[in-house]
């Protein structure tokens, strides 16, 4: 049974190459074993290894993808100086029951005449997809690509990054891609920041700061059942982020899953929030329950 069988712990196999990843996987999953996958761009941290154990515990074998994806960046963005710490990453996956860990080359996953992206609308099309374009194709290339490398029977990602965990599941249930998408809870600090591989950016006086994103999902939260329209609730998180020195980029309480504007109460919704301290730029999100009388 999925979980219960091979549970020492072992230390993980590391693999570059693409095709030797496929077949391993696919050996394994002919041996009937159950595999999960959880897709990373290394960094780990708290969040991260959530997403394995919770792998763990529901699958027979793990892998764990470690690829800093240039597609997903824009020019001006961080890909240069996002952390890259394969050897700490692999030690932070030691006794967990990882199986393999997946660290291709950039020529690995994009040849040099690599001439394919998948275009995404829907969920893709506001907030991030707005303020990050080509951001979300490049996302959704590389998971394509990712999953393609390892064919498991279902992948895990992180709440936190909820806009990227609906394209996904989108473009898994649009092109038909064979496999589960499993989205697991946000993992937080102590004050409540969100666990993010670019909290490591932030100076000690914007990491004091960066709370503000979480106080104001906790405001909208509380706004949200004491009845308040969206629009009120929008203006006072992005007053409070403000308030502590945040450069807001968007606060936003939308439908769950289209993320377009709330048509009625009996969907779920969702708070969102974007915004840079200093140079670092952190996101986040609550999901608010359904509730009757605002539209
Ligand atoms: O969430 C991430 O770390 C990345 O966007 C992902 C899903 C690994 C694709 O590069």
């Amino acid at each position: 049974m999925a979980g219960t069988t091979g549970k020492r712990p072992t230390t993980a196999h590391m693999i570059a190459d693409p095709e030797r990843m496929r077949s391993e996987i696919l050996v394994a999953r002919a041996a009937g074993r159950r595999i999960g996958f959880v897709p990373t761009m290394g960094a780990l941290h708290s969040g991260h290894v959530s997403l394995v154990d919770r792998a763990a515990a529901e699958c027979d074998d793990v892998a764990v993808s470690i690829f800093v994806n240039p597609t997903q960046f824009a020019p001006h963005e961080d890909y240069g100086r996002y952390p890259r710490m394969l050897e700490a990453d692999a030690t932070a996956l030691e006794d967990r029951r990882v199986r393999w860990i997946f660290a291709p080359s950039a020529e690995g996953i994009y040849p040099p005449d690599f001439a394919t992206r998948i275009m995404v609308d829907g969920p893709a099309r506001r907030f991030e997809g707005e303020i990050r374009p080509g951001h979300f194709s490049g996302v959704a290339t590389v998971v394509c690509r990712l999953f393609i490398a390892v064919p498991a029977d279902v992948a895990y990602f992180g709440a936190k990054d909820w806009q990227q965990t609906l394209v996904v599941k989108r473009m898994v249930r649009d092109l038909g891609l064979p496999i589960e998408i499993t989205v697991c809870p946000t993992i937080r600090e102590p004050d409540g920041l969100a666990m993010s591989s670019r909290n490591a950016y932030l100076s000690p006086t914007d990491r004091g700061r960066a709370t503000a994103l979480a106080e104001s999902l906790a405001l909208a939260e509380r706004m949200w059942a004491a009845g308040d329209e969206p629009a009120a609730i929008e203006r006072d998180m992005t007053d409070h982020l403000r308030s502590r020195g945040v450069d807001v980029d968007y606060a936003a309480v939308v439908d769950g899953e289209s993320l377009e504007p709330l048509a009625n109460t009996a969907t779920a919704a969702v708070a969102l929030v974007a915004g840079r301290l200093g140079g670092t730029r952190l996101i986040d999100n609550r999901q608010l329950p359904t509730r009757r009388g605002t539209g």
